[in-house]
């Protein structure tokens, strides 16, 4: 039992080890904190086979409480509701993103990362729950659009953002009338934003969502699970679309082109390796000026974030010298 329990908490520690080095969640939790931010997550907690005490991940409403304790303890947000039909974020990989793409900025400010609302993130897809802005501004400062084709998710995040005096005025929800749109009708003309962050839905049909979701139930709880206690009916337009992670990117890409003047970088996760291909390929047929690729992994996934520019080494040098020489610094 004993050299059990020493695995299971290195193979956690390991997992963690991966999160990006400003990751809060990097730590390891502390239930007895997290029960007192949320005490329904009481409820949840049951003795595991180590000795210890868990979450039992495998009820979707553990999950939601135990990010709602996150968000208290470590962001200071008091308010976080949304439909529980909605897509519940995991904290740790979301936060990741954010922090990975604050390094990016830092690359290109001398390896200071840029803080303050002089820096705008457009979220393509913010979702009910506002995930990416949330942690956006609390972290760094900066301003947020979200977008989403959803009018009730636009509705749900901007009452989380109303509901927090921390981040109230500094994300604003702009609904994308289109679906097939990702930028039009979104940003302006006038608009200069120095980032666009995206996790594009990444099933192509709810045959393929119901496959990934049975598998992740079995996993969390050894159990083999006919029906996904999840409701797929009412999260079509977050998970799905037509062509899936793939067909969403390169509609991106494709739309990038046009507002390359607005924006310094676009970016997107991609959760499949193999959409790499075609993505690169497609990047340099329309002349991105600078490709990166950042890797990212939380548990045991492994991500990657793509960012591309069309702006030259001078734009990028006169987009910092106008818009961010100004900005006060908070971290290095
Ligand atoms: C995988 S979910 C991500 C939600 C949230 N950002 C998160 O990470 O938890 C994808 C989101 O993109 C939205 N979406 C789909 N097509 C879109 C489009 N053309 N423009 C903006 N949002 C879109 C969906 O409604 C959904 O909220």
């Amino acid at each position: 039992m004993k050299s059990q329990k020493i695995m299971s908490s290195e193979k956690q520690q390991k997992e963690k080890a991966r999160l990006h080095p400003r990751n809060k969640n990097r730590e390891r939790y502390d239930l007895s904190a997290l029960t007192t931010s949320i005490p329904e997550l009481k409820s949840y907690i049951r003795p595991n086979k180590f000795g210890g005490e868990s979450i039992d991940f495998s009820k979707p409403h553990a999950v939601k409480l135990l990010n709602k304790a996150l968000l208290n303890y470590y962001y200071g947000i008091k308010y976080w509701e949304f439909p529980d039909k909605n897509l519940c974020p995991p904290i740790p990989g979301r936060a990741d993103y954010i922090h990975y793409i604050a390094d990016l900025l830092g690359e290109n400010n001398s390896g200071t990362i840029p803080v303050g609302d002089k820096i705008t993130c457009l979220d393509v897809g913010i979702g009910a729950s506002c995930i990416y802005p949330i942690i956006g501004v609390t972290e760094y400062g900066w301003r947020f659009i979200g977008s989403d084709i959803d009018p009730k998710s636009i509705a749900s995040a901007q009452n989380i953002v109303n509901s927090n005096s921390s981040i109230k005025g500094k994300i604003e929800c702009r609904l994308q009338k289109n679906p097939k749109n990702v930028f039009h009708g979104i940003i302006n003309n006038e608009d200069k934003i120095e980032l666009t962050i995206c996790n594009p839905p990444f099933h192509s049909s709810i045959e393929d969502a119901q496959k990934v979701t049975r598998r992740k139930i079995k996993n969390l709880s050894g159990k083999k699970v006919k029906t996904p206690e999840v409701h797929l009916a009412g999260i079509s337009n977050e998970l799905i679309c037509d062509g899936g992670e793939y067909k969403f990117i390169q509609n991106m890409i494709r739309e990038s082109k046009k507002f390359s003047k607005n924006c310094y970088w676009f970016t997107s996760l991609v959760s499949k390796q193999s959409n790499l291909k075609g993505i690169y390929k497609l990047l340099e047929k329309i002349e991105a000026k600078q490709i990166k690729t950042i890797p990212m992994g939380t548990g045991n996934k492994s991500s990657r974030i793509v960012a591309w520019t069309f702006l030259s080494v001078k734009e990028q040098k006169e987009w910092i010298e106008t818009r961010w020489k100004t900005l006060s610094s908070g971290h290095s």
